[in-house]
């Protein structure tokens, strides 16, 4: 892998403010907005072909009331990602994680492939992603996280090297400290934490612990600048036109 800094903004689901998350067009605009950072949620189809999509259900993003578990990458593909985003994405295609990994390599960009299995997939999830990875020759710059501590074994397992940070949107099922054994134990470098749970407390913390801190989502300039000055290293945002340095 080359040098694998992690700029300040991340593009998150792409750039999904401008364009349907998790497909082409929305890594198209973040790459037209001068991203050189994405987040991107990756599970498996029925038969294991990762994919780009944050639900477990079809409903929101393809106006289909199922599971993606219950269909195939081809059949998934006759579905329609962009209409409920707007008329102009219509016939917008799901997108494969390998494909996705070529658009980031030819363009440079860096990838963080957020873990997003199905549940009772978690394996599963991390083998197909595995499969992917390996065979390519090529690929672009990328670092791993999950709000799944299993798949976040799994990987460490499979990429020892690759770096990992861990998600949290709440303190409710770990506390802070459980948080820093959680990193220590998988070797995460980083956390990336709900901008709900991200103030000068959290961010001290995780920081004193040796931790970087990224947060979700942040929309406003304002808040991103506040937070950049509480130390944090990375935030997501979907306006990479308004939340801009
Ligand atoms: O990785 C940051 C963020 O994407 C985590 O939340 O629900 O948007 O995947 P979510
Ligand atoms: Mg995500």
């Amino acid at each position: 892998m080359k040098n694998n800094r992690i700029p300040k903004i991340i593009g998150h689901r792409g750039a999904a403010g401008l364009a349907p998350e998790n497909t082409f067009s929305s890594l198209i605009k973040a790459v037209e907005m001068g991203l050189t950072y994405v987040e991107i949620d990756v599970k498996i189809s029925k038969d294991k072909i990762p994919i780009l999509l944050h639900d477990d259900n079809l409903k929101r993003t393809a106006k289909i009331n199922g599971l993606c578990s219950n269909y195939t990458y081809e059949e998934l593909l006759k579905f329609d990602f962009g209409i409920w985003f707007s008329k102009k994405f219509k016939n917008e295609k799901i997108l494969s994680l390998a494909k996705a990994l070529d658009f980031f390599y030819i363009n440079n960009i860096g990838v963080n492939i957020e873990l997003k299995p199905n549940k009772g997939k978690e394996k599963d999830n991390i083998e197909s992603i595995t499969k992917v990875i390996k065979s390519k020759k090529i690929l672009p710059n990328y670092f791993f996280s999950s709000f799944d501590t299993s798949s976040l074994k799994f990987v460490k397992r499979n990429f020892p090297n690759s770096p990992r940070g861990f998600l949290i949107d709440n303190y409710s099922f770990y506390d802070k400290k459980d948080i820093i054994e959680i990193c220590k134990e998988l070797k995460c470098f980083c956390v990336g934490i709900d901008s709900n749970i991200a103030n000068k407390n959290s961010i001290n913390f995780f920081k004193k612990n040796k931790l970087k801190v990224n947060v979700y989502t942040i929309n406003n300039l304002k808040f991103a600048k506040k937070l950049f000055l509480l130390g944090v290293s990375s935030i997501f945002t979907d306006r990479p036109d308004l939340v801009k340095f």
